[in-house]
């Protein structure tokens, strides 16, 4: 089989190396791709958005699945126009991706069919939102409905701060049109677990659970990122949440949508904060994570392609999903300055130390070749530096370790990445 992934991120890769470990698969494409991917893949100078193009070269070299990972061209309906053009790809519709592209749109499906999550409004007026928040309870949390790169949602402590967030969202435009609507939501406190799952339309599979570390700095400080690093299962997932998320929030999704007219294909992500009144969903994504991918794709055992194919037959049901007993962590190296302004163009040395080096990966996020074939940083996630190991502990002094076989200017890392679980295992 002939592949061709749509992205260019860590997550891409990721999804590239279960690729390449398919038998079925001869020849991987990944547009626009990485530094890092351009060993597993041949990378192609286009650009996710640039739908036409990209359909355009799946039929020139005949490719048999094209696996889209970002969100953005899957909110903008790449899927459709593959299909309406006869091209097989992974991934949901542009009117079931809504259920990542629009905060508004997810909310009131909750709402609706009684899927546990924060109380809210939503607003398309910055004066409603401000009266509204005259007689809320704080701290509140404002989410601008539309995507913007897991950085629109503002935790605002005080009333000022809400009412300047109002601003910064709906009249300053920070996120563009994103924030012509935005959400108000009730804070909720818990310890937050990502969720993977395959979805055919009617049947959901889990993958094993994953916890993110969204803000820039150790101890949870800083701002909110795209996620600094991550580790797989997490311990807090328990078999009594895990029962309740199938009995109230999984299958309850899926159904949703379906009797919405909005049949949904491809992973759905679930965001959840594990509330003192118990699991309750913080969001929905409609593709993997970005790192989440990074930690539950190497210790998948299924062929991928028999779960992505099963996923567009409708035949998902018949797939025993099954994952390694092992753990997984990854640890992002970013450029220093991230998520804010950061410098690119930086040499990366050491890249070579991880081949051969089982278990371990490091997986490229925003990297390139510059014009004298040296890789460099270009992006403000530049690697996922991943291990396994036999325990969360192992996996994360392994994670570590590794961090330090590559180096780059203006190398930054949380050191409290799975410090959580230290003691657990
Ligand atoms: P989202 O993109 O909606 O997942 O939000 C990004 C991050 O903001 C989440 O991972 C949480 O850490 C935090 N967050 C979002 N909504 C809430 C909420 N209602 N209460 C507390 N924290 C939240
Ligand atoms: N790691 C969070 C995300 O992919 O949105």
């Amino acid at each position: 089989m002939k592949i061709l992934i749509v992205g260019s991120g860590g997550r891409e890769h990721a999804i590239a190396y279960a690729c390449s470990k398919s038998p079925k698969v001869d020849k991987i494409y990944c547009a626009p791709g990485n530094a890092g991917i351009s060993e597993l893949a041949e990378c192609v100078p286009i650009s996710a958005m640039e739908f036409d193009r990209l359909a355009d070269f799946a039929a020139e070299k005949e490719i048999d699945l094209t696996v889209i990972g970002m969100d953005d061209p899957l909110v903008g309906g790449i899927v459709d126009l593959f299909e309406a053009r006869g091209l097989r790809v992974f991934g949901p519709r542009k009117n079931a991706a809504i259920l990542e592209g629009s905060k508004a749109f997810s909310k009131d499906l909750m709402k609706k069919y009684n899927i546990p999550t924060a109380a809210y409004e939503t607003f398309t007026s910055a004066d409603d939102a401000k009266k509204y928040l005259e007689t809320s309870e704080y701290p509140i949390v404002l989410k601008a409905d539309g995507l913007a790169l897991g950085k629109g949602v503002l935790i605002c402590n005080i009333k000022e701060e809400a009412l300047a967030g109002v601003d910064e969202l709906m009249l300053d435009k920070k996120f563009g049109d994103a924030g012509n609507t935005i959400v108000i939501e009730e804070f909720m406190t818990g310890r937050e677990v990502s969720v993977l799952s395959f979805v055919d339309g009617n049947t959901i599979k889990i993958m094993s659970s994953a916890q993110d570390h969204k803000r820039a700095k150790d101890g949870d400080e800083g701002l909110n990122t795209g996620g600094m690093g991550n580790f797989s299962p997490s311990p807090f997932y328990t078999e009594e949440v895990d029962d309740f998320c199938k009995k109230h929030i999984y299958q309850a999704t899926v159904d949703a949508m379906k009797a919405e007219g909005r049949e949904f294909k491809g992973v759905i992500f679930f965001g959840l904060m594990l509330t003192p009144k118990g699991p309750k969903v913080l969001e929905y994504n409609a593709r993997f994570g970005d790192p989440e991918a990074q930690v539950v794709l190497p210790r998948l055992k299924n062929d991928i392609i028999d779960v992505f194919n099963a996923c567009i037959d409708g035949t998902l049901d018949k797939i025993d999903l099954q994952f390694e007993d092992k753990a997984c962590v990854c640890v992002i190296l970013a450029s220093d300055g991230y998520p804010l302004a950061y410098e690119k163009g930086k040499i990366i040395t050491g890249l070579d130390n991880f081949k051969g080096k089982d278990g371990y990966y490091c997986f490229h996020a925003g990297t390139k070749f510059d014009d004298n074939g040296n890789i460099v940083t270009n992006g403000g996630r530049v690697l996922g530096i991943t291990a396994k190991g036999d325990t969360l502990k192992e996996a994360r002094a392994n994670a570590y370790a590794a961090t330090e076989w590559v180096d780059f200017e203006n190398k930054y890392m949380r050191h409290d990445i799975g410090k959580a679980i230290e003691n657990m295992d």
